[in-house]
């Protein structure tokens, strides 16, 4: 794993649409796998910054959300959906047909996360998989116990997640109770995963990904038995990692290793 502390959350989003871009102009019609929530938000903004004045090219590229609220429409504001075209896709020069976000509003969840995880496949996997992390360790929305090994399929949320995505909402009763999310098992085929973190309140959970164990009950740990995870975080963020100082010391020697 490699860990990148930086100042701010912009400069953390500017190295993440770096990482992205670098994927993008290695391979054009590179698969993205895309997270939503506040955490992304600035990387985002960033990469509508390097398509309009750096002609940063996604005509090729293919996305995969992670997740998305069962019971709201694509256009209900609160959607994955409508979050991913507002913030991002609006504003790119990405296909429709080579947007893939999970539905909310099928009537055969099963019959769709099958669909979802073999379209994956036959896009040839995800090369990039961007991520963020809960307050309660989770990846997209595989909760605490959730198998390290799931797939897509129907997930219930925890309470400190709706507690956390209430602000989002009127009401904390209008958080949805249930998400389609890709799983655990699926992240991890994904060539490359970034996890992006900032401000205070992911201190514990990022420290637990990182330097505790490997559990079901914070899923972000998982990313340790993946063998190319960047989590990059701001100062804030970082601020329970007991190994803080190795992994600055890891990042000023970088250049110079053989
Ligand atoms: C969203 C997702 C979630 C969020 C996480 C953090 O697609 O997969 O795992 O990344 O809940 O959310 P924010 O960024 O709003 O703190």
């Amino acid at each position: 794993m490699e860990i990148i502390v930086k100042e701010t959350v912009e400069e953390m989003s500017k190295v993440a649409a770096r990482v992205v871009a670098h994927t993008l102009n290695a391979k054009p019609n590179a698969v993205l796998g895309l997270a939503t929530g506040s955490t992304p938000l600035g990387l985002y903004q960033e990469l509508v910054r390097m398509h309009k004045e750096e002609n940063l090219d996604f005509s090729q590229v293919t996305t995969f959300n992670l997740d998305e609220y069962v019971g709201l429409t694509q256009k209900h504001p609160q959607s994955y959906h409508y979050f991913m075209h507002e913030n991002l896709f609006k504003h790119i020069n990405i296909p429709k047909q080579n947007i893939y976000i999970p539905s909310g509003t099928t009537d055969n969840y099963a019959a769709f996360c099958n669909w979802y995880e073999q379209r994956i496949r036959e896009c040839g996997g995800v090369d990039l998989q961007i991520l963020g992390i809960g307050s309660d360790g989770h990846i997209a929305f595989n909760e605490p116990t959730s198998s390290l090994g799931s797939r897509t399929r129907i997930k219930t949320l925890a309470r400190q997640t709706i507690e956390d995505n209430a602000r989002f909402f009127d009401t904390r009763e209008q958080v949805p109770i249930y998400a389609i999310t890709m799983g655990v098992g699926t992240i991890l085929e994904a060539h490359k995963i970034i996890l992006l973190a900032n401000g205070e309140k992911k201190a514990d959970a990022v420290a637990a990904a990182i330097e505790g164990p490997v559990t079901s009950m914070i899923t972000a740990s998982a990313l340790q038995l993946h063998k190319d995870t960047m989590f990059i975080v701001d100062r804030p963020a970082a601020g329970k990692l007991t190994m803080l100082d190795y992994y600055e010391w890891i990042q000023a020697k970088m250049p110079n290793a053989p």
